[in-house]
């Protein structure tokens, strides 16, 4: 049960649950003091010691006499910029003079059962007051009469903290909000590694570490995107924590755009934690009367190292950001035309693909870019969203049509935010591309971006939209986004307002998103740009799931997906089999290893059925049936990893049923070897005295030995093939299914 406590006598705030507690306390001066995060201890009505003042020299202090008093040494909650603290803030506001000092005084709060919504923005959220709690505190500065609210709700299960900020202007001039993150957290010793995960197109989220020292690190994006190059979570884990074991601290922030997530560690080894908008290029302004709302942070704290992080955060945000029709039900088993066409394509050649993939078991249809104006190839025709009748003489009204016909549904691609110079759309409204006057505007990939902060831009291409899904048979829609922000500057905002434009952009996406996802409410959306650029819980909340990187190679998805895990549910990583040479790596894995990773996500095909041989199709059907019937426990499962591929050449990971009868080990080994060590490995999540059949090599073991001595995974075969076993090779998989046997 979540519970807020406020001792009025020595103003002081604790937040907790069965595993967690959050305290603070009102400082001297006003300000609100941050106290403590961590596993959960006894209330008392005054912590007041944690507040850790000292006498330090060359420093400047608060009150007159007192040298004792700086912000520069006191942990706070929502720190100011300019007065004695001289670390980087969590709000700095500009007034028509030209200061950017304020000082928000504690003025008052409240505290409700449940989560309230954020206006216009994703969040987690809550079906019944019981689930968590709510405290708002209110802030004031008198000088620039700004009203600051810090919501924090605390979840009833799992060490979880959600945080958001509404800033208000109550005064009478116009003020520039520069900086207003959504957390900060300060915390009093620097003992953490902190973890990331970072890549580029087509190797996203893998995992990196580095110890915290004095100075600043962060990851961030100016691209307008979350980014391959950083996702918008981080972790900060004991130097002793590892998966299963430990203290660590998950950060996460609900946002699809420029973010910033900052660890600065002063010289006295406090560190402070910042996340939410990147504050570089943001300026926001702010009239009288208007208010401002952060986008929402989350912090998991766990003291069962990063799986119990991990599982935290895939209960949460499977369970209570993802919404819908989707949300709790298994995902269908898809067939994406892309790698098997690319834009060489007629009607007949998808249906074609789409009855062989049928036959297979194959569920959903998706055609892929290509579609639509006139996108002969990747120069041309993005934002004329009416099918391309040369290629489509039905329409996706006729196409979708004869799809469901075969038995299957219809999943259909957009790019809604772009366009390309050769387009209807650009040629009507060429000043609705995001474009800085006297600049030229660069390109990624021959395509421009639509201002998404004009209103009547989002209009226009969600009536296109509509017009389509109301008219065909569609049941399922992946959403890419295909190029970086450049030259950020809409030609509908006046020069003071242009700091505004990427953050404008995103409420426009989540916008589309939203009347799109009420519009069809059954329409299952796969987020998506050029694979995993934006693959955050932001798109969560809208799609549930995303399209995880354009690189399929098995070998290669082993890290994504392993960095992936970290902080999203297996339900929401989108991951496919492709043909073989792959086409990003051009590696040739075995399919049955292409299909043992991709079990692992939502699973379905990139590739054209008709292509593979007799022997193949064989297969293709055994592991659509075996998806079919375990897709559950793969999506909605108890997730553990257990063997890094960061870390050798062997990955292994889990996912155990609810009632923990079912488990499904998935191993992994890059390279061959030869005459190779034994090895086992200690499985996770099992119940101690039950006995579970492992249908791999037919053996029977208790959970507490498959646990504590491990299951074996020694190849009978390292280096002589012995009786009728089957050889390896590299890129060798295994699936190991445990089933509790009745007893
Ligand atoms: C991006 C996506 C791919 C595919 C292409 C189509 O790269 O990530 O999956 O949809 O666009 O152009």
């Amino acid at each position: 049960m979540a519970n807020i406590i406020f001792h009025s006598n020595t103003k002081t705030f604790h937040l907790y649950n069965h595993q967690i507690s959050y305290i603070m306390c009102v400082l001297e001066n006003g300000h609100l003091g941050q106290l403590y995060y961590g596993k959960k201890i006894h209330d008392k009505e005054d912590f007041s010691y944690l507040v850790e003042k000292c006498g330090r020299p060359m420093t400047s202090y608060v009150f007159e006499g007192d040298r004792t008093f700086s912000l520069e040494h006191i942990r706070q909650e929502y720190p100011v910029y300019g007065s004695t603290d001289y670390r980087h803030p969590a709000v700095e506001i500009l007034q028509e003079n030209g200061s950017r000092i304020s000082d928000f005084q504690y003025q008052c709060y409240e505290i409700c059962g449940g989560k309230p919504k954020l206006n216009g923005l994703p969040a987690t959220y809550t079906e019944s007051d019981d689930e968590a709690m709510t405290l708002c505190v209110v802030l004031y500065d008198k000088v620039t009469q700004m009203k600051v609210e810090l919501f924090y709700t605390i979840f009833e299960k799992g060490g979880v903290i959600t945080r958001s900020v509404k800033l208000y202007n109550e005064g009478t001039r116009p003020v520039h909000l520069l900086t207003a993150m959504s957390l900060s957290l300060d915390l009093p010793d620097k003992e953490y590694v902190w973890m990331q995960l970072s890549g580029a197109w087509s190797r996203e989220r893998h995992v990196k570490n580095r110890m915290l020292e004095p100075g600043i690190v962060a990851i961030d994006s100016m691209r307008g995107n979350s980014s391959h190059e950083h996702n918008p979570f981080m972790v900060l884990k004991r130097p002793n924590a590892d998966e299963n074991n430990g203290e660590v601290i998950g950060f996460s922030l609900i946002y699809s755009g420029n973010f910033r997530i900052q660890a600065e560690v002063d010289t006295h080894d406090v560190t402070r934690i910042t996340a939410g908008i990147n504050p570089a290029g943001f300026d926001w302004k702010l009239e009288p009367r208007e208010s401002f709302q952060t986008p929402e942070a989350v912090m998991v704290y766990s003291d069962t190292g990063l799986n119990g992080m991990s599982q935290t955060f895939h209960r949460l945000y499977r369970k209570r950001l993802a919404r819908g029709y989707w949300r709790d039900r298994p995902r269908p088993i898809l067939n994406n035309n892309w790698e098997a066409t690319y834009f060489d394509f007629t009607e007949d050649r998808l249906v074609e693909i789409a009855a062989k993939a049928k036959e297979c078991g194959v569920e959903l249809f998706v055609l892929d870019d290509g579609w639509f104006g006139e996108r002969n190839n990747d120069q041309a025709g993005l934002g004329d969203w009416i099918a391309n009748r040369e290629r489509l003489p039905r329409g996706i009204k006729g196409l979708s049509e004869r799809i469901e016909a075969l038995g299957m549904k219809f999943g259909l691609w957009f790019e809604p935010e772009m366009t390309n110079k050769d387009s209807d759309l650009y040629r009507a409204h060429p000043d609705w591309i995001l474009q800085t006057p006297e600049r030229s505007a660069s390109h990624g990939r021959y395509q421009y971006v639509l201002d998404f902060s004009r209103k009547e831009v989002v209009d226009c291409i969600y009536k296109m939209m509509y017009q389509i899904l109301s008219e065909s048979r569609i049941s399922y829609i992946k959403w890419d986004m295909n190029r970086s922000i450049t030259e950020c500057y809409s030609a509908a905002l006046p020069a003071d307002r242009q700091g505004e434009v990427f953050h404008r952009y995103i409420l426009g996406v989540y916008d589309l998103y939203e009347r799109l996802t009420s519009a069809f409410p059954q329409v299952l959306f796969e987020s998506c740009a050029s694979g995993g650029g934006r693959f955050d819980p932001g798109m969560l909340y809208y799609a549930p799931q995303g399209w995880a990187s354009d690189d399929s190679d098995a070998v290669e998805r082993l890290k994504i997906q392993y960095g992936t895990s970290m902080c999203y549910p297996i339900s929401s990583i989108g991951s496919h089999v492709s043909v073989t040479p792959n086409h990003q790596v051009f590696r040739n894995t075995p399919l049955h290893t292409r299909a043992n990773v991709a079990y692992f996500g939502t699973f379905g095909y990139e590739l054209d059925l008709n292509k593979l041989s007799e022997k193949e199709i064989g297969q293709v059907k055994e592991q659509i049936t075996f998806m079919k019937e375990y897709r559950e426990l793969f999506q909605f499962g108890t997730f553990y990893r257990l063997k890094s591929p960061f870390e050798g050449n062997e990955t292994v990971w889990m996912v155990v049923s609810e009632d923990q009868n079912t488990a499904i080990v998935g191993w992994y080994r890059v390279l061959n070897g030869v005459n190779m060590s034994y090895s086992r490995v200690q499985l996770k999540g099992l119940k101690a005295d039950t006995l579970y059949e492992n249908t791999q090599n037919n053996t029977e073991n208790y959970g507490d030995e498959l646990m504590n001595l491990g299951l074996i995974t020694t190849d009978v075969t390292s280096g002589e093939v012995v009786g009728d076993a089957v050889p390896c090779t590299d890129f060798e998989s295994r699936i190991y299914l445990l089933k509790a046997k009745e007893q």
